[in-house]
């Protein structure tokens, strides 16, 4: 990409009028304060104290402290100039059993937040389900017990009666096709379930929560919009042979349109006959179940960090995208090849921004008709960010990934009504199953001392916030 693209000044007079720019986060990688005020437990407390299931052996019982730190965390998105933060409500810290009483403590910490972020004149984007389950709904199936869906959805009503008047924006889920694969799928994510193909029925039981979370927001009358967000990936067969070509589909299948397609157009794809027995469970769900999936809603959220491209073949080993080893995976016909072609992010993942406006436009094609207005709710790159001696971190890589997506984002789809753009992520985090071993934050993290040090890509967004004006 050319300079002027990333000189803040030409990058934000390319950006539409209006294009809400935000920095996205979730409660479990970053507030800590696990067994503080009441909070419950939640199936990622108890999976990361299992043995060998964090890369670097770490947890997340401080994280970030962002649950102490708050306000300093708001005071950095002022200084950076968001429009919008979008964050996580912790079911366990809200709902401890996630069933029955409400925790006062768990609301009051919220409610501080919205005060802190309004009186910064930063609209709240609020994730419902950012993964953190409450451990006892666990214990009756989680995702894979049907009954789990209405329980979400007295948590959204409770969410919604506390919060309603403050949220500018809603998400119910995130992520859904992450939670089916990862966690009840290969066993990587809590709860560490192995079901592969079976997984399918979690992802149908959190399409269902979504659409009776999306009631149960109306019915208390929140005044935000409301939608639920997923992961998208083009994906592409690795040569082009038969066999190739159907995976390629089966795993499009997985990754987007299952959750996708009920919720916008109402209905299952169509699936290959070949995998008729993997997506079984799908084709025999109740069709009420899809009028709730596919209320009517105010937005659409898409994440997007890369492409996926598969090939025909058992895979040679079993690791993952994140670098974590699943078993099982040596079961599959099939497995993801390499992208040779595209430098890549700390994770390993292809720096491909060409594919987001594949993605987008494959969307807009899918989808167009029916979808809601979209906002792009995650974007951003891992990096070995470096502190030099001077105590800065350069991490123009990043700077280079942001400008590029973002500018997809604004030209790179005809018929599709992008309206906004949230950076993955605020500050550095706990990354899930990598631990604290990969770095996606706009702010470096000192997980020792817990200072906050802005990095080059926070210095270039907030030139190009500025910019706009
Ligand atoms: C998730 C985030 C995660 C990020 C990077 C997304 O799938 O929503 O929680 O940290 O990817 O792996």
């Amino acid at each position: 990409m050319s300079d002027w693209l990333h000189d803040p000044d030409g990058f934000a007079a390319m950006m539409p009028e209006g294009f809400e720019v935000g920095v996205s986060t979730a409660a479990f990688q970053i507030e800590g304060a696990v067994r503080e005020d009441g909070r419950g437990p939640s199936t990622w407390d108890t999976f990361m104290a299992e043995p060998g299931r964090i890369l670097d052996g770490s947890d997340a019982s401080v994280a970030t402290d962002h649950y102490h730190r708050y306000p300093e965390d708001v005071a950095l998105m002022r200084e950076l100039g968001v429009d919008s933060y979008r964050f996580s409500l912790a079911w366990p810290r809200i709902q401890p059993e996630g069933s029955g009483p409400r925790n006062k403590a768990g609301i009051a910490f919220y409610d501080r937040l919205l005060d802190e972020l309004l009186a910064a004149g930063i609209r709240p984007m609020a994730t419902l389900f950012h993964w953190d389950m409450p451990e006892p709904l666990q214990h009756k199936g989680g995702w894979m017990t049907r009954d789990t869906a209405p329980r979400f959805a007295d948590f959204a009503a409770i969410a919604g009666e506390a919060f309603g008047d403050r949220i500018d924006k809603w998400v119910t889920i995130n992520e859904p096709a992450t939670v089916t694969l990862y966690g009840y799928g290969l066993g990587i994510h809590a709860p560490g379930a192995t079901l592969m193909f079976d997984a399918l029925l979690a992802g149908h039981h959190q399409l269902l929560g979504h659409g009776l979370a999306v009631q149960a927001l109306r019915s208390v009358g929140v005044s935000g919009g409301i939608g639920i967000t997923n992961v998208h990936s083009p994906v592409e067969p690795a040569t082009n042979n038969f066999a190739a070509k159907q995976y390629a589909k089966v795993f499009d299948l997985v990754h987007n349109r299952i959750y996708a397609d009920p919720v916008l157009l109402g209905q299952y794809p169509k699936f290959p006959f070949l995998a008729r027995k993997e997506f079984r469970a799908l084709t025999e769900v109740n069709a009420d179940d899809l009028k709730i999936i596919s209320q009517p809603l105010d937005f659409y959220g898409l994440n997007y960090y890369m492409p996926h491209r598969v090939a025909a073949g058992t895979p040679t080993d079993n690791a993952t995208p994140d670098g974590v080893s699943a078993n099982g995976m040596e079961d599959l016909p099939f497995h993801l090849a390499e992208w040779p072609e595209f430098e890549s992010t700390g994770f390993g993942w292809p720096i491909a921004p060409e594919y987001f406006g594949v993605m987008l436009r494959e969307f807009a094609e899918l989808y167009s008709e029916k979808a809601p207005p979209l906002y792009i709710t995650e974007g951003g790159a891992s990096f070995n960010d470096v502190v030099a001696p001077d105590g800065t971190i350069d991490d123009s890589d990043r700077v280079n990934y942001l400008a590029d997506h973002m500018a997809e984002a604004f030209t790179g789809a005809s018929g599709i009504d992008v309206r906004g753009y949230y950076v993955w992520t605020l500050m550095d985090n706990w990354e899930w199953a990598s631990g604290f071993g990969e770095r996606f934050g706009l702010v470096h993290v000192d997980f020792a001392t817990q200072k906050r040090t802005p990095k080059t890509s926070f210095r270039w967004l907030q030139k190009v916030l500025s910019a706009r004006a």
